[in-house]
């Protein structure tokens, strides 16, 4: 059982922390937020996570896990300390490290004995190797010897579905510099050796970039299948059967390859500028990052072309939205292209109506003069079109007779690919999706306008 200290309550501190003390260690939490403390001490989760309140509250009732704004006091009762402080995204894209700077700056004027110092947060690589040299600059000014090691632990956690992720992990990546860092961190994850979770133990910056080279891969499928999306649209080809008949091939596989409306959320965004800000600071640019930013911002807009290539002008049109997090299972609306098209339908001079089954109340600190509505039904009514942001999974079983109906005219955007579009339009729906054209098995019709035709002389 070790005793750790968990600086910082977001999302992922807390699910660390929760997931850490169920693996049997002794948990603080700490924030210098007060209220944030206060929430969660009288049993609230201060954000929408499947199963996470059940995981807290039983850890806390076995007294494995506590909440506390005293850091001084939580420093002094750990030998391991996580850093899983926010690294929101500075002006030029580089991570904003200042907290995670902060919160080693602050260990290091605390310790009295050996702390190991595990980087949770998701920061360039080298940032460990700045964390070390803070820490040992910090001592040597207090004129103390205390000895320290500085690690790196990254986290692998969908939102949705973090508790599972937490709980069951593909791999748990631990960088070291010190046999004993190394063991101290596979002593935590003791219970994941029983299942035989692959372990990957590595120096600290290979696990830095572990970390990022995941997430940019994982955003580059996402890139290069909207990319193929929209060469399916201009000729006639149904990207989810491209998907499908690239995905089976083993070395390619099935996940992360659904067309949509381009990758959203708290991670991929943040972290493939990060990436990109670095490697070219560091003088090993990565192309194909840069490239799926790129492509990413242009599918995002595109969603919105969709919308106004159907209804028109958006001056004075009233678009339903359905959806609003950034994906299913959660109220995030951070980097949510539902958001985006919001905001940039309601420039062009449209009226929003809105329904999200979760993100409503989180969604409303974002945007302004939108109608949010009781269910998709009331947001569909008297609208020129309704628009599929998010799919969760209510959406995908909508009574389409009725949708008809409360339309004022039948035009439906699905940037999620929820529904058929051939079953859409025998059912009298303009529909437009992401790179399907054509159903299987028909072809000669497409999406895509038809480039025009050069008028003979
Ligand atoms: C991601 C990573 O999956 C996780 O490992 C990391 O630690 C944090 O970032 P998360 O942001 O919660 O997790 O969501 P994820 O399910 O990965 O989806 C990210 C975005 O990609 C969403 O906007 C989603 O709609 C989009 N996406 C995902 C696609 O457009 N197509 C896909 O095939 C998969």
């Amino acid at each position: 059982m070790e005793k750790i200290a968990i600086l910082g309550t977001g999302y992922v501190g807390l699910v660390t922390g929760a997931g850490l003390a169920d693996f049997g260690n002794h948990v603080t939490c700490v924030d210098l937020d007060e209220s944030k403390i206060e929430t969660l001490r009288s049993g609230k989760i201060p954000f929408y996570e499947f199963s996470l309140g059940e995981v807290v509250e039983r850890n806390v009732r076995e007294k494995r896990l506590s909440f506390t704004s005293d850091l001084q006091k939580a420093i002094k009762g750990a030998r391991t300390i996580l850093i899983a402080v926010g690294t929101p995204p500075g002006k030029g894209g580089e991570a904003d490290l200042s907290q995670v700077f902060g919160a080693a700056r602050t260990i290091a004027e605390q310790m009295t004995s050996y702390k190991l110092v595990v980087q949770k947060s998701t920061v360039p690589v080298g940032t460990g190797e700045k964390v070390h040299k803070l820490i040992a600059e910090v001592l040597k000014k207090r004129g103390k010897n205390t000895p320290f090691d500085v690690a790196s632990n990254p986290e692998f956690l969908r939102e949705g579905s973090a508790v599972e992720d937490f709980m069951r992990p593909d791999r748990v990546v631990i960088g070291t510099w010190s046999k004993k860092a190394e063991q101290i961190l596979s002593e935590i994850y003791r219970p994941l050796y029983l299942s035989e979770t692959p372990m990957i133990k590595t120096n600290v910056q290979t696990a830095e970039l572990i970390k990022y080279a995941s997430n940019a891969f994982l955003a580059t499928k996402i890139s290069f299948i909207n990319e193929m999306a929209n060469i399916c649209e201009a000729v006639g080809g149904n990207v989810r059967t491209v998907a499908r008949g690239m995905g089976l091939d083993g070395r390619i596989g099935p996940k992360f390859l659904h067309a949509g409306p381009g990758y959203g959320g708290s991670c991929f965004p943040k972290d493939t500028l990060a990436l990109a800000d670095f490697s070219k600071k560091i003088g090993v640019p990565s192309k194909i990052v840069g490239a799926t930013i790129d492509v990413n911002k242009r599918q995002r807009l595109k969603m919105q072309e969709k919308v106004e290539s159907l209804v028109g002008n958006l001056k004075g049109k009233e678009i339903a939205v359905l959806g609003l997090s950034f994906k299913p299972q959660t109220d995030d609306v951070r980097d949510s292209v539902a958001i985006e098209m919001i905001k940039g339908m309601q420039r062009k001079g449209a009226t929003i109506r809105a329904f999200d089954p979760i993100a409503m109340e989180t969604a409303a600190k974002e945007v302004r003069n939108v109608e949010f509505s009781e269910d998709a039904y009331a947001a569909a009514k008297g609208a020129d079109a309704l628009v599929i942001a998010t799919e969760w999974n209510e959406f995908r079983q909508l009574d389409m007779n009725k949708i008809k109906k409360l339309l004022r005219s039948p035009k439906v955007v699905d940037c999620r690919n929820i529904y058929d579009p051939e079953k859409m339009r025998a059912a009298g729906f303009q529909y437009l999706s992401v790179g399907r054209a054509m159903n299987e098995g028909f072809s000669g019709s497409s999406e895509a306008k038809k480039p025009a035709r050069k008028k003979k002389k």
